[in-house]
């Protein structure tokens, strides 16, 4: 079915300049970039977006790295976006990520790793609502 996920390209990746190549990698996989901007996240931004991971021993090293530089906020729509967008990305581990993908491409580690892409069709709908208004997504 027709779906939208929510994608951030990381401060690692536009401290490099890799956003163009990252959006035709997107936009050659057949997921249609419905809005976009350029932000950089307060840390108060960062650790309520990454709120789910806030026990996990990653978690502040993380909020730094996401507050390190701007980053790209999207929302991507396409058939089954959620699950293609993941396997645009590659594995979160760029080690582990297949040939082709973003993060094997791009990615300097499993904490730099260029992008983020949403899990599950509720955690989309939430992350869009966070850094969107209705009216920014222009289908
Ligand atoms: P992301 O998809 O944005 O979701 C959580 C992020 O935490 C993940 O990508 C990585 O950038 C980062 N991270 C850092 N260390 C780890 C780890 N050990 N396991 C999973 N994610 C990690």
């Amino acid at each position: 079915a027709l779906q939208r996920t929510f994608s951030i390209i990381k401060p690692d990746a536009t401290k490099r300049n890799l956003t163009g190549k990252i959006n035709a990698l997107i936009e050659d996989a057949g997921l249609r970039i419905i809005a976009q901007k350029r932000i950089h996240m307060t840390k108060a931004q960062a650790e309520t977006f990454y709120g789910v991971h806030r026990e996990r021993p990653f978690f502040n090293d993380l909020v730094s790295f996401m507050i390190s530089g701007p980053v790209v906020v999207q929302v991507l729509e396409g058939e089954d976006a959620i699950a293609k967008y993941r396997t645009v990305m590659g594995a979160t581990n760029p080690a582990n990520a297949d040939e082709g993908t973003i993060r094997k491409l791009f990615a300097e580690s499993i904490e730099a790793n260029s992008v983020h892409g949403s899990d599950a069709p509720e955690t989309a709908a939430e992350e869009i609502a966070y850094f969107f208004a209705g009216l920014e997504l222009v289908g």
